[in-house]
């Protein structure tokens, strides 16, 4: 039992510090570009909305688009990963530097939020996907303030979709 047990953990333990090696090695990369170019930048590590455009580039291409890209082939049931940065930031996400929220997604009302009780089996289930893992997995993989429903504030539908003025 014991055995089993250790020798699982140290693949886990390998795993987890190729990881940490890995994004260590990303991270002095991107800490001595900035150095020489920035000698005010702080080490310190920054939250998501101090995060500069090129730290959220490297965040969106190796933290984002890999953990987002599975969760989406699980819930599209497909083969491959379909998910690009195009499909959450626009066919036109480079010319417009990935700002979002992104206008070619279906715009929301703020009142009427779809939800798993729409009466369109489809928008009830995107928007299920949306609310329950999407929104909560995004928010943890860049760190981003949680969404609180009393203040409005937080990693929410509209850090993605435009809002439909009802
Ligand atoms: C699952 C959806 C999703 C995918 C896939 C995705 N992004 Fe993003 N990206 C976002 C969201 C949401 C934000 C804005 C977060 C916020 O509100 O600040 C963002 C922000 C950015 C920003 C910062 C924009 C700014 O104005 O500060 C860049 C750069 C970026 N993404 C690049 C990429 C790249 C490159 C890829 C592909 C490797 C990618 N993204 C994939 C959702 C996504
Ligand atoms: C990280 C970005 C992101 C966030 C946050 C987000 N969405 Fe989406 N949403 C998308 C993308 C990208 C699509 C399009 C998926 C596709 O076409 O493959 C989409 C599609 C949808 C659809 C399906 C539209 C259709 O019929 O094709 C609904 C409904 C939806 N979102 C609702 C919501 C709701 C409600 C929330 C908040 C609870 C939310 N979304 C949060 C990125 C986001």
């Amino acid at each position: 039992m014991r055995r089993i047990r250790a020798s699982r953990i140290s693949v886990t333990d390998a795993r987890a510090l190729v990881a940490v090696l890995a994004l260590a090695a990303i991270g002095c990369v991107h800490e001595s570009t900035r150095k020489q170019g920035d000698f005010t930048a702080p080490a310190t590590r920054h939250t998501w909305a101090e995060t500069g455009w090129e730290d959220r580039h490297t965040t969106m291409t190796f933290t984002v688009l890999p953990n987002m890209g599975r969760l989406w082939q699980k819930f599209t049931a497909s083969d491959a990963p379909t998910l690009t940065c195009r499909t959450c930031h626009g066919q036109d996400a480079e010319d417009v530097k990935y700002r979002m929220p992104n206008p070619s997604l279906p715009a929301l009302d703020r009142n009427r939020l779809p939800d798993a009780s729409s009466r369109d089996p489809r928008e009830a289930k995107w928007a299920a996907f949306m609310r329950n893992d999407v929104v909560p997995m995004m928010t943890n993989l860049i760190d981003a303030d949680p969404y609180d429903p009393k203040t409005g504030k937080g990693f929410f539908c509209f850090n993605c979709h435009t809002e439909k003025k009802s």
